[in-house]
């Protein structure tokens, strides 16, 4: 099985990846290391930059006793030309037991699998989907708020170019959540009725901010400094609104002082942002046994 996206996993799939990563998470808070995978050899194909992601799933599958092995993409034979469809063929020869891989172009994830015998695992595909992004959310809220359902996310910023947002947009109500998505109207697809920021805010509990992806824009924002804080960003006054113990959180990079205060990214009782990057590991060995296993 591959895990290209939020809907190629199946319900009980989903339970699954949630329950095994709180348990590899309660036994140890970076997650306890095994040899589940022992002897198994994970591709890790990022084209575009990672700290978060990368660093995971390589942590990940050490601990379950896999090797990670990292393509450095920027000094491979990508950079002579090398077209993504032979660079899958390529790696797929040297038979890896998975592969992770993330890419710029929407669908790269999908034309790899097509590909490669083992199973792939996206970490990001352009502004469609980050799926192991939306998991690790939902394991943190679950964690931190012990539900999921019933709970209000209002997810706030670029959404036009956010995959986070397009994945948490399919996983959080099938785990009964309710999602408002909110943000400046030039940063949400033409689809989606919008809701200003305080309207998404008010009542929510939780918040959940993106970054201003200034790099796949195709014109400025034209915003002057701090107009963006405080026309659609997370300020203390906003998070006031939002219900009585909201949390916070990012997916990261953070764009401090644009689309979040540093006062609430750093609130130690609200703010889930740390938590969020120390959940995406024990997600993440979830998801590398679930998919390996499922090939073996
Ligand atoms: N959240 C996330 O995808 O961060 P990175 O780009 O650092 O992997």
């Amino acid at each position: 099985m591959d895990l290209l996206s939020i809907d190629s996993l199946t319900d009980q799939q989903i339970a699954a990846i949630l329950d095994r990563a709180g348990e590899y998470f309660s036994s140890d808070r970076v997650g306890r290391s095994n040899d589940q995978l022992h002897g198994r050899i994970v591709f890790n194909v990022f084209y575009e930059n990672s700290t978060r992601t990368a660093m995971s799933f390589a942590t990940a599958a050490h601990r379950l006793g896999a090797s990670a092995i990292a393509l450095s993409v920027e000094r491979s034979s990508v950079a002579k030309g090398e077209s993504l469809e032979d660079t899958a063929r390529t790696l797929n020869a040297m038979r890896p037991d998975a592969l992770v891989i993330r890419h710029r172009e929407n669908g790269a994830p999908a034309t790899v699998a097509a590909i490669v015998d083992a199973p792939v695992l996206n970490a990001g595909d352009g502004t469609n989907e980050h799926p192991t992004q939306a998991l690790l959310d939902a394991a943190t809220i679950r964690h931190r708020l012990s539900r999921t359902d019933g709970l209000t996310v209002a997810i706030c910023g670029d959404i036009r170019h956010s995959r986070v947002a397009r994945s948490n947009a399919k996983l959080l109500p099938r785990l009964g959540a309710e999602v408002r998505l909110a943000g400046p109207p030039e940063l949400m697809p033409g689809n989606i009725v919008p809701l200003t920021v305080d309207e998404a805010i008010a009542g929510a509990d939780v918040v959940m901010m993106l970054r201003v992806q200034r790099e796949r824009l195709e014109a400025e924002l034209g915003d002057a400094p701090g107009e963006y804080l405080a026309r659609y960003g997370l300020t203390s006054e906003r998070l006031a609104t939002a219900a009585p113990g909201a949390v916070v959180m990012h997916p990261g990079p953070m764009n401090r002082g644009v689309e979040i205060e540093d006062r609430v990214a750093d609130d130690p009782d609200r703010s889930l942002i740390t938590l969020q990057v120390e959940m995406g590991v024990p997600v993440r060995m979830a998801c590398l046994e679930m998919v390996i296993s499922a090939a073996a």
